[in-house]
């Protein structure tokens, strides 16, 4: 099938790519010039494992072009994802400025039938209304179908994810539409990929219902953790004792330095919107976001208590990312601890394996960058592991101990056990845990 994808992000150059990959003949757009001249040169601007390989082999044989250009792509297209970001408002709603600005676009240049794709991350309504809203923007009347197909893919594995999906939800009103959308995804079909398809609300709250679930279950492993380090328990063992009920499942049970990334702050914010506009108190999101928020607020509190007194030492913080295996530093728990660190008086060093160009651009010349994990811990009081990288993992303790100024680990995210910790004799604080001063 012809495709158009317009908006190539995280979401929208998987998407395209994996498509293409498929067999579909696709068409990236997005209205950053210099974003597109490195796409058709098959430079990827993104951190996302695979994906190189992914965009390289469909640009070869032809299935995947990009272009500037919105109205050429949606007049060869029959299908047009909409894969824009949609950040949070100030009140926390959805800013559907770029939505609404593709939706005006598209409208602007069809002359023929299309099935318009929302795979952005939209509240209840939006299909009904970019419905509108094109037709509102047609030049002149022309049959067109609206339809809801939310994303779930994670950075870090997104092409593993969009070729192994847990599900599709399609919303579409008409049979023409999800007949479509059953041609496009065929080979998922054939896979036996679980296909939901309901109305454009059902859908469009599936992605905002999973999300607000999900930062559900780390809010409640992250404030068992600090119940933990009050009592003297120990949280990994909580939630293996939990996840091992298969009735609640082992995943995200990982207590760490609480949520971030591009999607559960925004998601659950707008839910709670969603449901505040309709008169349907979300009290259990409500309180998700707030223990998480308390929670990123107590990380830094961690981190001050363990290096005593704070102003004039040296910290390396190893990870900047919001998670491991991504470049992305939305949202990340990294920010509000550099930043607290920064004002209580600490020099801060950042390393990350994959987001220091990212990180340049949060943190300007506020803190020093390092490429060398041992270069960073050169003579700090102290290092705080932020971001679960493989990397962190596999570093010499010994070695890292003997370049410290102060043997103090301060692990976010469990990542070495006590006992390595002790036995390389550094002091430490984990989550969830007893620290070993
Ligand atoms: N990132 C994720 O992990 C993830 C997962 C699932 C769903 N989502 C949702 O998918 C959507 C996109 O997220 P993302 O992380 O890919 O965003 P992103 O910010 O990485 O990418 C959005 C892209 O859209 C482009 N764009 C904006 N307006 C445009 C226009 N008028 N014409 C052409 N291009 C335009 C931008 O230049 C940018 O490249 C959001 O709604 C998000 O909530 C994201």
């Amino acid at each position: 099938m012809d495709v158009a994808v317009i908006g190539c992000g995280y979401v929208g150059l998987v998407t395209a790519a994996g498509l293409a990959d498929l067999g579909h003949s696709v068409i990236g757009i997005d209205k950053d010039p210099r974003k597109i001249n490195k796409l058709k040169a098959g430079i990827i601007p993104i951190y996302e494992p695979g994906l190189a390989e992914l965009v390289q082999r469909n640009l070869v044989t032809g299935r995947l072009t990009f272009t500037e250009s919105i109205r050429p792509a949606v007049e060869r297209s029959v299908v047009l994802f909409i894969t824009v970001g949609t950040p949070s408002n100030y009140d926390g709603t959805a800013d559907l400025t770029q939505v609404e600005a593709v939706a005006r676009e598209i409208a602007a240049a069809m002359t023929s039938y299309k099935v318009i794709i929302n795979k952005s991350t939209v509240p209840v309504g939006t299909a009904r209304r970019v419905k509108e809203l094109i037709k509102k923007h047609l030049p002149a009347p022309v049959a067109f179908d609206v339809v809801s197909n939310p994303e779930f893919l994670r950075e870090g594995s997104a092409v593993h994810d969009f070729i192994y999906p847990d599900r599709i939800v399609i919303g579409a009103e008409s049979v023409k539409a999800v007949a479509l959308m059953k041609e496009l995804y065929s080979g998922f079909l054939k896979k036996k990929v679980p296909f939901i398809v309901t109305n454009p609300e059902t859908s469009e709250l599936i992605k905002y219902a999973a999300n607000a679930f999900l930062a559900n279950k780390i809010a409640f492993i992250n404030e068992l953790a600090n119940l933990c380090e009050a009592i003297g328990g120990d949280i990994e063992t909580v939630a293996l004792g939990m996840g091992l009920d298969h009735r609640i499942g082992p995943h995200f049970l990982k207590a760490g330095p609480g949520y971030g990334g591009s999607c559960f702050p925004k998601d659950t914010w707008a839910l709670i919107q969603i449901g505040a506009s309709y008169g349907s108190p979300l009290t259990i999101t409500k309180a998700v976001v707030e223990a998480n928020e308390n929670h990123k607020r107590r990380m830094a509190l961690k981190i001050k208590d363990a290096l005593g007194s704070p102003a004039g030492k040296t910290v390396a913080v190893l990870g900047l990312a919001f998670k491991a295996q991504t470049d992305d530093l939305r949202e990340s728990p990294a920010i509000p601890i550099i930043e607290e660190l920064i004002a209580s008086g600490v020099s801060v060093r950042g390393h990350d394996p994959a987001a220091l160009t990212e990180a340049k651009k949060a943190f300007a010349d506020t803190i020093t960058y390092y490429e060398d994990i041992y270069e960073a811990a050169r003579g700090a009081d102290a290092i705080v592991i932020a971001t679960e990288w493989e990397i962190y993992r596999q570093v010499d303790l010994p070695r890292l101990k003997s370049v410290m100024k102060d043997p103090v680990i301060i692990d976010l995210r469990n990542i070495y056990r006590p006992d390595e910790l002790s036995t390389a004799g550094f002091r430490y604080t984990r989550i969830g845990q007893k620290d070993i001063r």
